[in-house]
């Protein structure tokens, strides 16, 4: 029977809703990513993109937020985040002073990124990367919303993925919306951990498991996590399951080692390094 021998753990994190997550790295800085959690006025409890029973109150800590792209689903709990933990916010250099001119941040605290950089913190490093939306038919005069027109426009126009690497080596990708690139680039970076959108949005229903498993098959890395994926898990859990089973199922088809994580929203998890004894 196999059983855990030695384990090291180089960060614990969780999926909170959306494109959140918070990571926590081995030196406890933590980094909170695309905070969107608590949105009672858009949404029923258990539909769409709802998370029940959450606000910033149930956030850990953040002393870093990193925004992927500046859409209301991805940035609406930012200004709460900031109240309760006045983060250093890491967001394109192209959406920083709109974020500043919207949000009540003090200005040494944004911290502009652009693409293809490195950028190093304490306890963990980034490469950015260029990205883009799934496509959408909204021009700029169709995608204002209210007092955040200019930076949900702007969340059409470009996303800013990235790698972070810890400390310990361990090199996680966290990848918003169409590939543009990022499989190729992973022939080289080998991340030992995928982040991922889904490939398309959540009324995009043409072959789920098929599209997402070829990206990962093509990726080179052990693990895949989907996110934004809770419309599917609030809606139709049977069918994102189903998914998930998919995916695995054709990467084992292909030999291939990666396999697929689906995980339970705002409940921790670790990255570790293991030896089994077998
Ligand atoms: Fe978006």
């Amino acid at each position: 029977m196999e059983s855990k021998f030695v384990s090291t753990r180089a960060m614990r994190f969780r999926w909170i809703n959306a494109q959140c997550f918070e990571f926590v790295m081995s030196n406890g800085k933590t980094l909170l990513t695309d905070p969107y959690f608590d949105d009672p006025e858009r949404f029923q409890p258990g539909r769409g993109m709802s998370l029940m029973n959450f606000n910033v109150g149930d956030i850990e800590a953040a002393d870093y937020v990193f925004v992927n792209h500046t859409h209301g689903d991805h940035i609406k709990n930012l200004q709460d985040v900031c109240d309760r933990f006045h983060p250093i916010v890491i967001c394109h250099s192209a959406v920083a002073m709109e974020l500043a001119r919207t949000h009540d941040i003090p200005l040494t605290s944004i911290y502009p990124v652009d693409f293809n950089g490195r950028y190093y913190f304490d306890g963990f490093m980034l490469d950015t990367y260029h990205g883009t939306h799934h496509a959408s038919p909204f021009g700029y005069s169709a995608s204002k919303m209210g007092s955040d027109d200019e930076l949900n426009a702007m969340g059409s126009i470009f996303n800013v993925n990235f790698i972070l690497h810890t400390p310990e080596g361990m090199r996680v990708a966290f990848i918003g919306g169409n590939d543009d690139g990022m499989t190729e680039r992973f022939r080289e970076i080998r991340p030992n951990l995928l982040i991922r959108n889904k490939m398309g949005s959540s009324r995009d229903f043409e072959r789920v498991a098929e599209r997402f498993a070829e990206i990962f098959a093509r990726s080179n890395t052990q693990l895949l996590i989907p996110m934004h994926c809770e419309t599917w898990a609030n809606e139709r859990p049977e069918f994102l399951n189903q998914v998930i089973a998919d995916m695995n199922a054709i990467m084992e088809e292909k030999h291939l080692i990666g396999r697929v994580a689906l995980l339970e929203r705002t409940r921790w998890y670790g990255l570790d390094l293991t030896i089994t004894e077998l």
